[in-house]
């Protein structure tokens, strides 16, 4: 096949851009550091100067100046008149709102702080294969990643459990709910504050995240409604379960036990139960650059030294319909993540 063609600047100014968002990562943890997007957020459209940022905490201004001219430049800044810049659009959201379902700031830091040190263990892996498990990572890498996925647990609480007929129907009515994989506990307390009626669990298999959720359950006050298992031990009820999520969990599960996971999933749940996915979804060679595949692309690479290995949609239909549940509905969500419904099937 001929090359096709493309001019040489179009090329070297792709990685150009590259080499710039590493900049910008390391701009917005500054400037989240320093508490100016919850600043720059509060003033709005009236913006703020320089002089604004640095007098509060009586910061170096020349420095100052040149991030914020730097903001300006890589559009996180938007100029007004008077020497004065604003927020670009919906970057208060994207920047200063915890418990926003766009707030992408703690991806951010999961980056710089996480993600970049498994990344620079690549060149030795691609030799040795070898593999540092989410669960070896530790405890503020546990709560790294219960931050990222915290907007999810809000749009999944607020929006996707209640658009579920059957789902929201039993949540309202006293039901039973079980975050499979529930991390340090966000999506957990989300369910129980979003269906005051409903009994919640979560079950997860690393240490740390189980004491962190234990931990948020009881500043939650909800220790009478949420009740959080280890599982490395707690098996549960067999048709006990309304409605079992898995929110960023199907990929992590190493996939010699995912048959395994999904068959205690099928033997928990109700007749009429549902089991809730929201994860990533690998594409097939000739969609890798779709866009709705650059997520599921970029998780499978900084998860390989996890030992994760993300599914593509094929082997997602295979794995419910091996464990008895059928797939009722696929759909895409915010362009990135998979949605998958799941019941048992019937005999
Ligand atoms: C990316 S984290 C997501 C955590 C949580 N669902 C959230 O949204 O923040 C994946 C979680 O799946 C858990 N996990 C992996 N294999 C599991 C298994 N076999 N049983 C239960 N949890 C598992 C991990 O320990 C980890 O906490």
């Amino acid at each position: 096949m001929p090359a096709p063609d493309v001019p040489f600047e179009t090329q070297i100014n792709k990685l150009w851009g590259h080499i710039r968002g590493l900049h910008v990562l390391h701009l917005i943890r500054t400037g989240a550091d320093l508490g100016w997007f919850r600043l720059l957020a509060e003033a709005g459209d009236r913006g703020l100067t320089p002089e604004d940022l640095a007098a509060p905490k009586g910061l170096h201004l020349p420095f100052v100046r040149v991030w914020w001219k730097t903001a300006i430049a890589w559009e996180v800044l938007d100029p007004l008149t008077d020497g004065r810049a604003r927020l670009a659009p919906h970057f208060d959201a994207i920047l200063a709102k915890p418990g926003d379902p766009r707030f992408l700031l703690p991806y951010v830091i999961a980056t710089l702080d996480h993600f970049q040190q498994d990344l620079a263990t690549h060149t030795a892996a691609m030799a040795d294969g070898a593999v540092r498990t989410f669960q070896e990572h530790g405890h503020a890498f546990a709560e790294a990643i219960g931050n990222t996925t915290a907007g999810l647990h809000v749009l999944m609480a607020r929006r996707l459990l209640p658009e579920i007929e059957e789902a929201r129907s039993a949540l309202t009515d006293g039901g039973t709910f079980l975050d499979y994989g529930c991390g340090v506990g966000g999506l957990v307390v989300q369910v129980a504050k979003a269906f005051p009626q409903a009994r919640c669990a979560g079950t997860d298999v690393h240490q740390d995240g189980l004491e962190q959720a234990r931990r948020t359950v009881s500043a939650g006050g909800l220790e009478d409604r949420v009740t959080i298992h280890d599982g490395n031990e707690w098996q549960g009820e067999t048709a006990s379960i309304d409605v079992i999520s898995m929110v960023e969990v199907l990929h992590e599960i190493p996939e010699d036990v995912r048959a395994e996971v999904l068959g205690h999933c099928r033997r928990l749940l109700r007749e009429d139960g549902r089991l809730v996915i929201l994860d990533e979804t690998y594409p097939d060679d000739a969609d890798l650059r779709s866009p709705e595949a650059a997520l599921a692309v970029q998780t499978q690479f900084n998860e390989m030294t996890w030992g994760n290995v993300v599914p593509t949609a094929g082997q997602q239909a295979t794995l419910l319909e091996d464990a008895g549940l059928k797939l009722i509905e696929r759909s895409t969500i915010g362009g990135i993540f998979t949605l998958l419904i799941a019941a048992p099937r019937g005999e």
